[in-house]
C-alpha cells in the first residue's frame, strides 16, 4: 500500500490503482460520467479532470503513486467542468417529463451540480432518429456518447456488440475553439462526429442481457418494454437477489400500483447496483412471475397436511429454485415424518462438494466472482458457461480483458461467444465424457509437491516418441567469382538456407489422444507467460458424470496441489443451500409430495398444481449463492395463499414466519446464527459487498484417493441438456418477455449436416423407447453437431432421456405428419 494526498486527506492506495477509485473509497467525490467500475476508462467526459502535482489528469485513468499530491477542485477545473455538462445539453432534447432515466439521470444531476443556469453555446441539429433493437429501445437525441454503453459490453460482457458510428453532424467553427474550455471543446467535437451503433450490421446481434441499458446515464438506453411505462422516482425498490441462477446478484424489484384505478403493486422492471453488481439477462427480464392466488384452498391444504401426517406421502420431490428457509423447512419435515427428500440436482452437487471436501481438506471451495475477476489464468471445464453461469462467463472476459489474462475453456461444444472473449482463450473441444483426463492433464502439468504415487500414475501418461520436424539449416559454400574491376577470380564465402526434416526425441502427453484433440502443450506454455493468480470453474457436466466420484476427488487434489483457486459452479439458485441443509436421498418411495415438481400431491409456484405456493419474488428468505455467500431477497408481491411454513405449522412445526429460520441454518456447515433482518442488501462506496456473510469454510484434514481414470465412449449422435441464454427454469419461462416454446436448439452446422431445415419438426428416440417430437430451432449462439434440450419448458419431457449425466445418445430424425 502507498499513501496519496487528495484534497489534503491522506488515502491509502494500491500502487497503479485509479486515483478516482482511490477518491471514492475514501468518500472524496470527483465528478465522473463515463468511467464504469472493473472496465478501462475510455476518456469520453472528461469531468473527472483533476489537478495532479500541479498538472491536469484525469482521476479515472491517473495511477496512484507513492506521495501524490491530487486536487480535486479549482477555479479552473470547476470552470471545464461546468462547460463541459453546458456542451452536453447542447440540442439535448428537453423531455424530462417523459423520459424512463428522469429522476436518476446522471445528466440531470451533474448539470445542476455543475449550476449549469444558461447555455452559452450553440450549434444546428442533426437528425437523429430513434430505434429498436429487440429488447432494447435507442433514442439518439438524447445519447451524450459516454461510451459506456460501448464499455461494458466489451470489458463486462464480452460481446462487443456496440461501437461509435459516424453521427454526420456539422463540423464545429473555428471561433469556438477560442471561447470554449480546452476539455469541453474536445468532447464537443467528439460529440459531433459519433453516436452509438451495433458492432456489425444494421441491427444489435447479441444476448440481450441489457447490462448496456443498466449503464446509460441518460434515457438514450431503455428496456423497449418498460418504455413511457413509469416515471423512474413513482417506483418502490425492493433489495432482492436474483432468484433464476446462483449468481444470486443484487437485484432491486421495482413495484407501483398497477394504473389509476388499480391500486393493486405490480412489477415494472429490475435494476442493480450499476457500478459493482451485474444482472444477467434473465434476472433483468424474467421477473414477473409470480404466482397469483386469490383465496387459500383449504381443502387441498388439508389433503396435503393429511397426507404428510398419515405418512401416506413417503417422499418429497423438489428442485433447487427454493430458499435456505424453505429447504430447512423441507429437513424439518423428513426429520418429523420420515420422508424422503429427494432433489437430483443438489444431491449431485451435494456428493460432489462431499468427494472435493475429501481430497481437499476444505469443506468448501475457494474461488469467488471476485477472485475470478482477479485471475490471470483461468481454466473453465465442465460447464457451458455462456448459459449455465453468464455471471461467472462475463468475469472470464473481465479477467482476460482487464488482467491480460488467458485461459483455456475445456467443453465437447465450441462456444463463439466465449472464443471471441479475447484471443488468448483456447477452446478445447474434447471428445464427451473425458473430463477426467482434463484434470489428470491440470495436475500433471500444475501440481507440485504430489504424492508419490499420484505421480507416477500421471508419469505414466508422459511417453517417448519420435517427432518429425523442420527447421531452417544454414549451408555455407565457397564459389570462386571474377572481380569485375580487376578480372582477378577469386574465392568468396556463400550461405544458403534451406528447410530441412528431421526426426527428433521428444516427450507426449497421451492424455491429450484421450481428450481427442491435438497436443498443447507449446499454446499452453504461450499463454502462460507472465501469469501468477490461477482459477479453475467446474460446472454440472462433472457432477452428473457417471463416474462424478473420481472427478470430485481430482478436483480436491488439484486445489490441494496446485496453484488453481477452485469453483464449483452451482448449478441451479440455491443447489449449494440445498445440498448444505438437506440431508437427501436418491429414490422416490411410495408416494411423493412434488414441490415444484410433479408428485402425487402436487405444491405448485408455478400455478400448476393442486396447491398453490408462493413464487420466489413474493417471499422473503436467503439463497446460498455461487460465491458461498447467503444473501437475502424479499416479496416484491403479495401473496394469498398457502406457504410451505402453513403446512409445517398445521404439522406442529410451529415457526410464525419462513424468515424465522434463517438464524437456525445449521451452523455446523459454515452458516451464522444471525436473523434474516440484521443481513444488508448493498455495496459499500468502495464496492466491498456487504451482502448477507459468507459461509464459513473448515479446513481439516486431507485424504490421497483417487482411481483409475474410466473415460466414457458415448460416441455417435448425441443430445445435451442446456438452456438457451435468458432461461434457467419454467421460472424465467413464465416471465412475459421471456415466454417462450422449448425445442431442440442446434447450431446452424447441424442443420445442414443433417438437411434439416430452422422450424421443422423432428422426432427423438433412444433405445429405451423414449421418444420426443419436437421443433427444430437454430439457435445462432450455438456450435458444433450435439444440438440440446431445455428444461424451461415443462410440456417437454426431457428428463427420460437424461439418466443423470448431461449427454445423452438418441438418434434424430425429421418427421413431417406429426
Ligand atoms: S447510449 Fe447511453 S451509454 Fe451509450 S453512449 Fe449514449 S449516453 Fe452513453
Ligand atoms: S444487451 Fe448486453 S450484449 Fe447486447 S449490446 Fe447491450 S451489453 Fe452488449
Ligand atoms: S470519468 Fe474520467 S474521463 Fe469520464
Amino acid at each position: 500500500m502507498i499513501t496519496v494526498t487528495i484534497d489534503n486527506i491522506p488515502c491509502q492506495a494500491k500502487e497503479g490503482e485509479y486515483l478516482l477509485n482511490v477518491a471514492r473509497r475514501n468518500r472524496i467525490f470527483i465528478p465522473a460520467l463515463c468511467y464504469v467500475n472493473g472496465c478501462s476508462p475510455t476518456l469520453a467526459c472528461r469531468l473527472c479532470l483533476v489537478d495532479v502535482d500541479g498538472k491536469r489528469a484525469y482521476a479515472c485513468n491517473a495511477k496512484a503513486k507513492e506521495g501524490m499530491s491530487v486536487v480535486t477542485k479549482t477555479e479552473e477545473i470547476e470552470a471545464e467542468r461546468k462547460a463541459i455538462m453546458q456542451v452536453y445539453d447542447i440540442n439535448h432534447p428537453l423531455e424530462c417529463g417523459v423520459c424512463d432515466q428522469s429522476g436518476e439521470c446522471e445528466l440531470q444531476n451533474y448539470t445542476l451540480e455543475m449550476g449549469v443556469d444558461h447555455q452559452a453555446f450553440a450549434i444546428q441539429d442533426t437528425p437523429r432518429p430513434s430505434t429498436t433493437w429487440g429488447k432494447i429501445h435507442y433514442d439518439a437525441s438524447l445519447c451524450i456518447v459516454c461510451e459506456r454503453c460501448v464499455t461494458v459490453c466489451k470489458d463486462k460482457i464480452g460481446e462487443s456488440a456496440l461501437k461509435t458510428v459516424p453521427r454526420g453532424g456539422e463540423a464545429l467553427d473555428k471561433e469556438w475553439k477560442e471561447k470554449v474550455p480546452k476539455d469541453a471543446f474536445a468532447m464537443w467535437n467528439k460529440m459531433q462526429k459519433s453516436l452509438i451503433g451495433p458492432a456489425s450490421g444494421d441491427t444489435l446481434s447479441c444476448s440481450f442481457c441489457g447490462e448496456c441499458v443498466q449503464a446509460c446515464p441518460v434515457g438514450a438506453l431503455v428496456s423497449a418494454d418498460f418504455q413511457y411505462r413509469s416515471n423512474a422516482w413513482e417506483l418502490r425498490k425492493i433489495p432482492a437477489s436474483n432468484p433464476h441462477s446462483s449468481d444470486c446478484s443484487l437485484l432491486y424489484y421495482e413495484v407501483k400500483h398497477a394504473n389509476i384505478d388499480n391500486p393493486k403493486e405490480t412489477l415494472y422492471r429490475v435494476s442493480t447496483d450499476k457500478h459493482f453488481s451485474t444482472l444477467n439477462g434473465a434476472a433483468r427480464y424474467g421477473y414477473d412471475f409470480e404466482n397469483t392466488v386469490t383465496h387459500k384452498d383449504e381443502k387441498a391444504f388439508n389433503e396435503v397436511v393429511e397426507a404428510l401426517r398419515k405418512g401416506e406421502a413417503k417422499s418429497i420431490v423438489f428442485n433447487s429454485f427454493i430458499t435456505n428457509e424453505e429447504a430447512l423447512l423441507l429437513q424439518k419435515l423428513k426429520e418429523t415424518f420420515g420422508v424422503a427428500l429427494v432433489n437430483p440436482d443438489a444431491k449431485a452437487y451435494q456428493r460432489f462438494l462431499e468427494g472435493y471436501a475429501k481430497t481437499s481438506g476444505k469443506s468448501l471451495y475457494g474461488a469467488t466472482t471476485q477472485s475470478i475477476k482477479e485471475s490471470d489464468f483461468i481454466i473453465t471445464l465442465g460447464t457451458a458457461i455462456k448459459t449455465d453461469a453468464p455471471n461467472l462467463g462475463y468475469a472470464l472476459n473481465n479477467a482476460l480483458l482487464m488482467n491480460k489474462g488467458a485461459g483455456l475453456y475445456f467443453h465437447p461444444i465450441a462456444d463463439a461467444v466465449v472464443a471471441g472473449y479475447s484471443k488468448n482463450i483456447a477452446c478445447i473441444t474434447h471428445k464427451v465424457g473425458t473430463e477426467e483426463a482434463a484434470l489428470l492433464w491440470i495436475l500433471g502439468r500444475f501440481g507440485e509437491h504430489l504424492p508419490q504415487e499420484l505421480q507416477e500414475m500421471l508419469s505414466a501418461y508422459r511417453v517417448q516418441k519420435t517427432k518429425e520436424v523442420s527447421e531452417v539449416a544454414k549451408e555455407t559454400f565457397k564459389e570462386t567469382v571474377i572481380d569485375e574491376a580487376t578480372g582477378e577470380s577469386k574465392e568468396v564465402e556463400k550461405t544458403l538456407s534451406k528447410t530441412v526434416t528431421k526426426t527428433v526425441e521428444v516427450v507426449c502427453n497421451t492424455l491429450w489422444e484421450v481428450l481427442g484433440v491435438a497436443d498443447m502443450e507449446e499454446q499452453v506454455d504461450k499463454l502462460l507467460e507472465k501469469k501468477e493468480r490461477f482459477s479453475l470453474m467446474v460446472g454440472e457436466d462433472l457432477y452428473t458424470h457417471p463416474n462424478a466420484a473420481n472427478l470430485s476427488a481430482l478436483v480436491g487434489l488439484i486445489a490441494r496441489y496446485t496453484p488453481f483457486d477452485v469453483l464449483l459452479i452451482p448449478s441451479q439458485t440455491n443447489t449449494l443451500g440445498v445440498a448444505l441443509v438437506c440431508t437427501l436421498d436418491t429414490q422416490v418411495v411410495g408416494k411423493s409430495i412434488g414441490y415444484n415438481e410433479k408428485g402425487d400431491w402436487t405444491l405448485s409456484a408455478l400455478g400448476k398444481g393442486q396447491l398453490d405456493m408462493p413464487a420466489l419474488n413474493q417471499q422473503e428468505g436467503t439463497f446460498t449463492n455461487l460465491d458461498k455467500r447467503v444473501v437475502p431477497t424479499n416479496a416484491a408481491l403479495e401473496y394469498h395463499g398457502y406457504c410451505l411454513n402453513d403446512i409445517a405449522n398445521a404439522l406442529g412445526i410451529e415457526a410464525d414466519y419462513t424468515v424465522a429460520y434463517t438464524e437456525h441454518l445449521p451452523e455446523h456447515k459454515g452458516f451464522q446464527a444471525r436473523p434474516f433482518d440484521t443481513l444488508p442488501n448493498v455495496f459499500a462506496n468502495d464496492g466491498t459487498e456487504l451482502r448477507g456473510y459468507a459461509l464459513h469454510v473448515k479446513e481439516g484434514s486431507a485424504v490421497q484417493e483417487w482411481s483409475a481414470m474410466a473415460p466414457l465412449a458415448l460416441e455417435g449422435e448425441l443430445v445435451y441438456l442446456a438452456n438457451p441464454v435468458h432461461q434457467f427454469s419454467p421460472f424465467t419461462n413464465k416471465a412475459h418477455q421471456l415466454n417462450e416454446a422449448g425445442a431442440l436448439y442446434a447450431s446452424a452446422g447441424f442443420l445442414e449436416a443433417k438437411g434439416f431445415k430452422d422450424g421443422q419438426m423432428v422426432r427423438i428416440s433412444n433405445t429405451k423407447g423414449h421418444q420426443l417430437v419436437v421443433a427444430l430451432k437454430q439457435d445462432p449462439l450455438w456450435s458444433g453437431a450435439i444440438p440440446y434440450l431445455p428444461t424451461f419448458d415443462i410440456k417437454l419431457d426431457v428428463k427420460p432421456f437424461f439418466e443423470g449425466y448431461r449427454f445423452a445418445k438418441v438418434s434424430i430424425e425429421g418427421v413431417t405428419h406429426e
